[in-house]
């Protein structure tokens, strides 16, 4: 969601004359988009907010705000603790920032603006924003939260639910299709309750239009609550051929117990059964989850049913956090802490018992034939761990159930580039690693390069 804010950030400082750079040192203005959802990434935020006012020191007319969710809890604190900060932006008020930021660069005066109304304003206008890969964007349909989990912070910073109107985000999305993007990832606190406040379309509907746009490729989704996550959704993954084999659903926990201090509002059991509807519908998905260690009361026997909430499960990939205390969410007062020392052990449980299921989940790909979407070449390009000629490339994409795959590729200087970002390529799996996969494209006429090395082949 912040990558969505800030393409829309950085859309209107280019509207109001500023071009973007990569080098801190020469920017004239900086605008930190923060998260606070857990206690390390306000941390984060703060640690360079250090670095931009020692900046500020050595170039006196530097400009720095500071938006998003840590600006929202804060506000005006935020001066105080950094006083080279000019602007402090709550996550409303991205759509004022147009005329907050020429006041600032008139007046040198400090701005905060952290308004943040029951009933948010969706602007009417489908968003202009700059995005950085041109093959997938993320597209936010729905703000806020109603769910007010005890640990989360979320309902506190981005306010009430609130939906955007499906014209819009339809317009959006196609307007997106004719810059060039394929993949689309529909962005919401909890996609699956879209509409129902305003009584727009259901999520199961919105996806049956955005299914429908020509030229879009793939469409994404996150995040999915358990509790709402209905039989509509979950059938629109046979139903609509562009949905992806790939469902983010985070449990949280495996007790009871803790999913009811938690304020979760399902069960155990329930999540189990939305899984078995899920792979029974559509035998090929991907699961990935979100687990928190050492919620306040979190006893030993809580946390075992978690870790065999996991192996029972058999998750795709799992995103595990350690608690931490967030402001204004009722956690924070809750007693019998966990303490960091057993935290980390607890984290580390279940780290070790998820690498052993993705290993073997990847492993299971190996000799499967798989569509990729190739997003651009990978990042491993210039590190050498390869070598291979120059004209080779090592490209990366990803299958539908979120797996990434690397594979090289040599074009014959004849023909045109027959792979190229946006392009889906057929991708035979050769080797499976802890995190990605190792490929090889089938059906190219063009040589490729194999895994090990030295061999090519012509298709
Ligand atoms: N402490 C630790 N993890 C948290 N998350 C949200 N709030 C907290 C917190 N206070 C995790 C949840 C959520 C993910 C985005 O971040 O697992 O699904
Ligand atoms: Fe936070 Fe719960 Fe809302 Fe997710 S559903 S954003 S965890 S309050």
């Amino acid at each position: 969601m912040n990558v969505y804010d800030s393409g829309k950030i950085a859309a209107c400082l280019v509207r109001l004359g500023y071009q973007q750079t990569g080098m801190l040192e020469i920017a004239d203005l900086v605008i930190v988009n923060t998260c606070t959802i857990r206690a390390k990434a306000e941390q984060k935020a703060f640690s360079f907010l250090g670095r931009l006012a020692r900046l500020k020191t050595k170039k006196p007319g530097l400009i720095i705000g500071v938006g998003g969710c840590v600006a929202q809890q804060e506000g005006e604190k935020i001066l105080r603790r950094v006083p080279q900060v000019d602007l402090v932006f709550g996550t409303q008020a991205i759509e004022r920032l147009s005329l907050l930021i020429p006041k600032i660069e008139d007046k040198r005066c400090r701005i905060v603006d952290v308004g943040l109304m029951e009933k948010p304003d969706l602007p009417d206008a489908v968003p202009d924003r700059l995005i950085d890969d041109p093959v997938s964007a993320f597209v936010t349909i729905m703000r806020g939260c109603d769910n007010f989990c005890t640990y989360c912070v979320v309902p506190h910073v981005r306010g009430r639910e609130a939906s955007r109107h499906p014209d819009r985000i339809i317009k959006e999305i196609g307007d997106l299709v004719q810059s060039g993007v394929k993949e689309v990832t529909l962005l919401g606190q909890n996609v699956n309750s879209y509409g129902k406040k305003e009584g727009l379309c259901s999520f199961a509907n919105l996806l049956s239009r955005v299914n429908s746009i020509d030229g879009l490729l793939r469409i994404r989704f996150t995040t999915s609550h358990p509790k709402d996550f209905g039989s509509d959704v979950i059938n629109a993954f046979k139903t609509y051929e562009k949905v992806c084999d790939h469902i983010h659903l985070p449990v949280q926990s495996g007790s009871d117990r803790i999913l009811d201090r938690m304020n979760r509002k399902y069960t155990r059991a329930l999540y189990l059964d939305k899984i078995s509807e899920l792979r029974d519908n559509c035998s090929a998905i991907a699961i990935t989850s979100d687990i928190i260690v050492g919620f306040p009361g979190e006893t030993e026997a809580d946390f075992a049913e978690t870790l065999d909430l996991i192996n029972t499960i058999q998750f795709d990939g799992l995103f595990a956090f350690v608690y931490s205390d967030r402001p204004n969410a009722p956690a924070m007062h809750f007693k019998n802490k966990i303490s960091e020392d057993e935290k980390r052990k607890r984290l580390q449980a279940v780290l070790a018992l998820q690498e052993n299921v993705t290993r073997m989940k990847n492993q299971a790909l190996v000799g499967s034939v798989q569509p990729i979407l190739v997003e651009g070449v990978s990042k491993k390009q210039s590190s050498g761990r390869f070598k291979r000629p120059l004209t080779t490339a090592q490209w990366t994409g990803r299958t539908p159930t979120n797996k990434i795959v690397n594979f090289y590729h040599t074009d014959s200087r004849q023909r045109r580039a027959d792979i190229f970002p946006g392009k889906i390529v057929r991708t035979r799996i050769e080797e499976a690693y802890a995190h990605s996969l190792w490929g090889e494209p089938v059906g190219l006429k063009s040589t490729t390069g194999g895994l090990k090395g030295e061999e090519s082949y012509a298709a």
